[in-house]
């Protein structure tokens, strides 16, 4: 695998239950990509179609059913926390630790060791803008601010590769825009790669270099949009007549696939009725 490939996704199709049982579901369809190192894809589509499936099994959370991926030079089979962090929706902080204490539990699950704990704590702590909050308990911080201790928690961690599901979800669209402007700051600086999962169309081409767009269950990507701007992406991008219309193309990709996903979740006509 060259050398400027981070992650690589080959043939890639998870299904859950067996063949036949009724509560069998395929999630996702023979998904082949390659992510450049320090690239930001972003991955959209409509909701059960496989996005959260997919960064599962990147992730080694979940094995998938046929084809394989490569982190760097590694084969995934399992959780690698040396190479890959995670943020989730809900950020996952302990809430009886201190911020500065929930970043250093997880240096110490991935064994780093502790003499380096607490300058890389307050160092990722820098980074999301929260030096203050060390000592904070999670409940005594905003939603934003949490999400942004658990991105420090993930940044305090130095993989090369972070997994986003929608880390930015539970958030009000305000605070979502700035989460947004720090996270290409940041990666303007540390050429991470990501992979980030989120329903926000503007999200999506505010921060990403490629938008992957799935097709409803079982899902595959349909589509691959190139967005090319450099980063760090300034606030004005968003009122450029180039975001409006990668938007718009996004909308129109998806449009389709949403109402195929609710047709197929929705009862048949008349059934229930009474
Ligand atoms: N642990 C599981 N057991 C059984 N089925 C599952 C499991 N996890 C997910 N699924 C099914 O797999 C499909 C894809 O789920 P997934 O969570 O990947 O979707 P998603 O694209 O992340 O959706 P959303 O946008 O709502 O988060 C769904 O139909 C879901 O019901
Ligand atoms: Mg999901």
């Amino acid at each position: 695998m060259s050398n400027d490939i981070a992650v690589r996704v080959s043939g890639v199709s998870h299904h859950f239950g067996e063949v036949g049982d009724a509560h069998h579901v395929r999630a996702l369809l023979d998904t082949s990509l390659d992510i450049a190192r320090g690239e930001l894809l972003a991955l959209i589509g409509p909701s059960g179609c496989g996005k959260s499936t997919l960064l599962n099994v990147i992730g080694g959370l979940l094995e998938p059913s046929t084809g394989s991926v490569d982190v760097g030079a590694k084969r995934v089979n399992g959780p690698m926390p040396r190479d890959i962090a995670y943020v989730f929706q809900e950020n996952a902080l302990f809430p009886w630790n201190t911020v500065l204490d929930n970043i250093k539990l997880g240096m110490l699950f991935q064994g780093v060791p502790k003499a380096e704990h607490e300058d890389r704590a307050r160092q990722s702590l820098k980074a999301v803008g929260l030096p203050e909050f060390a000592n904070h308990y999670p409940g005594q911080l905003s939603g934003g601010m949490r999400q942004r201790a658990a991105l420090a928690r993930a940044l305090s961690l130095d993989t090369p590769v972070l997994l986003m599901d929608e880390p930015f979800g539970a958030l009000d669209e305000q605070t979502r825009m700035v989460l947004g402007e720090d996270l290409s700051i940041l990666l303007s600086r540390t050429k991470k790669t990501i992979v980030f999962v989120t329903h926000s169309l503007g999200e999506a081409v505010f921060l990403a270099d490629r938008v992957a767009v799935f097709s409803a269950r079982p899902g595959r990507i349909k589509e691959l949009i190139s967005v090319d701007e450099p980063h760090p992406r300034k606030p004005e991008f968003v009122t450029a007549p180039k975001f409006t219309a990668l938007r718009n193309r996004l909308y129109e990709l998806l449009h389709d696939e949403i109402r195929k996903s609710v047709e197929l979740s929705a009862p048949a006509p008349g059934a229930g009725a009474h």
